[in-house]
């Protein structure tokens, strides 16, 4: 439950709806926050097609719902392990096009109006990072940990962080990240501004819910135009996701991404 903020209207709609948009998407309406999860925890939440519609739905409809904010949350044991690297291969043999259903889910974060927070426990990888540069408020365990693998895996960066990140951290800790693929603990992302709090994982779910509350309880109009001002124009980071977009297409059919694809489905734990 959210804390009681006092404000009539996060009183009048506070409730508690549970749709579940696709076995491993739920989707959770707790007050004024919306609550989006991530629940594929066998395969580490890393995210499929249907997964990706849910979660962009979730995130389209939100504002038309009365909602105040959204935050997004993962499994226990993960936060997410990126795209399912088998989707991956099966985009190569078909022409390489990112499925539709990733770019709507990268539209719908870069064009939300409604502030976006995630609490974060466990691996945060690929789009499980860079999903976070896009939100506004990130809570996150203390043993969690943040990689972006795609130069590794043949890859480019996707979801506009060769636009956001150099900007979040700066260039050199941006092309660590990226290129060089160096994963961030999670006292190294607070610094590199990625993340807002880290606190004990069993205490990460309550410190987020308790940061989305306060930021519901703020005048709606407030929030929107300041987020605005500060975000810019939602069309910069939509072009950057389609040039990326593109790269990303070529580089899925490249002998280097595919050696990778298969190393990983093929791996001997
Ligand atoms: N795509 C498809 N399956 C994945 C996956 C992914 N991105 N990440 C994990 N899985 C699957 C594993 O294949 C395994 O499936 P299995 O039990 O059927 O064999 C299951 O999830 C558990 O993964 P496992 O590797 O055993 O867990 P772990 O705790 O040892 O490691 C990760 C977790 C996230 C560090 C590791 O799974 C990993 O590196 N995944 C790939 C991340 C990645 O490169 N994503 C793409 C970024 S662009």
């Amino acid at each position: 439950m959210i804390p009681k903020s006092g404000n009539r209207f996060s009183e009048k709609i506070m409730r508690k709806k549970e749709s579940s948009m696709s076995d491993q998407v739920t989707v959770t309406d707790e007050g004024p926050v919306r609550i989006v999860r991530m629940n594929r925890p066998d395969k580490k939440n890393a995210l499929t097609m249907a997964m990706y519609d849910a979660m962009a739905e979730a995130i389209e409809t939100a504002p038309k719902s009365g909602l105040r904010c959204l935050l997004i949350a993962g499994s226990p044991a993960a936060f997410c392990a990126g795209n399912d690297i088998g989707d991956f291969l099966k985009a190569a043999g078909a022409g390489g096009a990112l499925g539709a259903p990733i770019l709507r889910f990268l539209y719908a974060l870069a064009r939300c109006e409604l502030p976006l927070a995630a609490a974060v426990r466990g691996n945060a990888i690929g789009v499980g990072t860079t999903m976070l540069m896009h939100c506004d408020h990130v809570v996150v365990a203390s043993d969690a940990r943040f990689a972006t693998p795609f130069v590794a895996l043949g890859l480019v960066p996707e979801a506009a962080s060769s636009l956001i990140a150099p900007r979040l951290m700066g260039q050199a800790r941006a092309f660590s990240l990226l290129v060089m693929g160096r994963p961030l603990n999670a006292d190294e992302a607070k610094a590199a501004g990625l993340v807002n709090t880290v606190v004990a994982p069993d205490a990460v779910e309550a410190e987020a819910m308790k940061a989305a509350a306060e930021i519901a309880a703020l005048p709606p109009q407030g929030v929107a135009l300041s987020r605005r001002l500060m975000r810019g124009p939602p069309d910069e980071i939509v072009k950057r996701i389609d040039e990326e977009a593109e790269l990303f297409k070529a580089r899925l059919q490249s002998p280097e991404a595919q050696a990778a694809f298969q190393a990983f489905m093929m791996r001997k734990r």
